[in-house]
């Protein structure tokens, strides 16, 4: 029932994928699901590294014993405390009472606060480690990557790194876990996307976090969410060092416009075809009636360019365009090519609110904003086409 191959001498992977559930968080899609891991070390102290979603408790406890064979856990070590990873924790508590939960105080707080639990603790602090025989674990803290409490656990003999969401993404686990054993050519929108969301506004935690891994000597990343990376871990610990820095990935624009009657849309076409024009081939044009916030937000955090379109809604900004600029702001995205237009029919106001956008997020405002009133005509449209190539030649300036 349970596939026991080690991720190295005695150590399994007991982790879970939730292939049900529609929204992570209740609000983002999960068109791939998603895996909570869970690591069991077999030493003289037998170790747990997290837990998993309640829903998925059953399977989980049933992965644990098949490990186990009637044998106890002494130590649960709660890297994150978020209920995707100690939703099982209670349970287990009471299936193996006499178990140690490993934790900082801010775990203890959480843990406390959810479960009621406050005995048979065991604190770390940074730097402090703890043998469990012939491996020993070193914790690091690692605050707001994604909550306060987090932290992280490294293996010193076999170079691992239990990262909690760190290096994490949507999309469950099919068949192996290892990078390697797999084509992992899903992930990498996925990881972004996962980011960008969860961890997207704590650019200096993860930066600061990242520092204090550069000095460890890390062959496997085993992180919360998704494969185990070896083959993959330099590329992932890049990826987080540019998201986190809000570097763009590559050259290209996202245009991302709402449009109730299709005039803004034909602006979004005139736009499209002048950043083309110059020679700039990733345009990722988005109907923010029709995609979620989040995968806009994972391609905002890919390209360097961002051109937004937006009618006049009741005197402001369309309203799937305002919880955008919401998620955008709220992330504090930096070091963008920003430009806008916008269309209306009896008085603009969309376009100038959006020109502001520019200076609340210190972001460079390229070209000159359109805005268009009622049907668009060729003057119009040739205003767009100018602005697109605006955004093309300030994007080859960089080159
Ligand atoms: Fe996957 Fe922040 O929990």
């Amino acid at each position: 029932m349970y596939n026991r191959k080690t991720i190295a001498d005695n150590i399994f992977y007991v982790g879970v994928n939730d292939r049900q559930k529609n929204l992570f968080e209740n609000y983002l899609p999960l068109p791939g699901g998603v895996a909570y891991n869970s690591y069991l070390i077999i030493d003289e102290k037998i170790t747990l590294i997290d837990t998993v979603d309640a829903s998925l408790a059953d399977v989980y406890l049933a992965k644990i014993e098949a490990v186990l064979q009637g044998r106890a856990i002494d130590y649960l070590i709660v890297n994150h405390m978020e209920p995707d990873h100690a939703g099982s924790i209670g349970l287990l508590k009471q299936k193996y009472p006499n178990l140690q939960i490993v934790g900082n105080r801010k775990t203890f707080d959480m843990l406390n606060g959810y479960f009621g639990i406050n005995t048979q603790l065991h604190e770390v602090k940074e730097g402090d480690t703890l043998s469990l025989g012939k491996r020993t674990l070193t914790f690091y803290m690692a605050p707001m990557v994604h909550w306060p409490e987090v932290m992280v656990a490294y293996e010193n003999s076999d170079k691992i790194l239990f990262s909690a969401d760190a290096f994490g993404t949507f999309g469950t686990v099919d068949g192996d876990y290892l990078d390697a054993c797999i084509n992992t050519d899903k992930y990498w929108d996925e990881m972004r996307r996962y980011y960008a969301c969860i961890v997207g506004k704590f650019g200096a935690p993860t930066q600061n976090a990242l520092k204090k891994i550069a000095t460890l000597d890390v062959q496997i990343i085993c992180s919360t969410h998704g494969p185990v990376w070896k083959q993959e871990r330099e590329k992932v610990v890049d990826l987080y060092d540019k998201w986190s820095r809000y570097e763009a990935e590559e050259e290209g624009v996202v245009i991302a416009f709402g449009s109730m009657y299709g005039h803004t849309q034909q602006l979004t076409e005139a736009v499209a075809e002048g950043i083309t024009a110059e020679g700039i081939k990733n345009v990722v044009i988005y109907n923010v009636s029709k995609t979620d916030t989040s995968f806009i937000l994972s391609d905002i955090f890919r390209y360097k360019g961002l051109i937004i379109g937006s009618p006049t809604y009741m005197g402001g900004i369309y309203p799937l365009i305002e919880q955008l600029l919401f998620s955008i702001e709220h992330r504090g995205i930096k070091n963008r090519l920003y430009s806008c237009f916008g269309s209306f029919t009896w008085a603009g106001a969309a376009t100038k609110q959006l020109t502001a956008f520019a200076q609340t997020m210190g972001w460079e405002l390229v070209g000159t904003p359109v805005e268009n009133k009622q049907a668009v005509f060729a003057q119009k449209y040739q205003e767009g086409f100018e602005l697109g190539q605006a955004m093309g030649q300030k994007l080859k300036s960089l080159r």
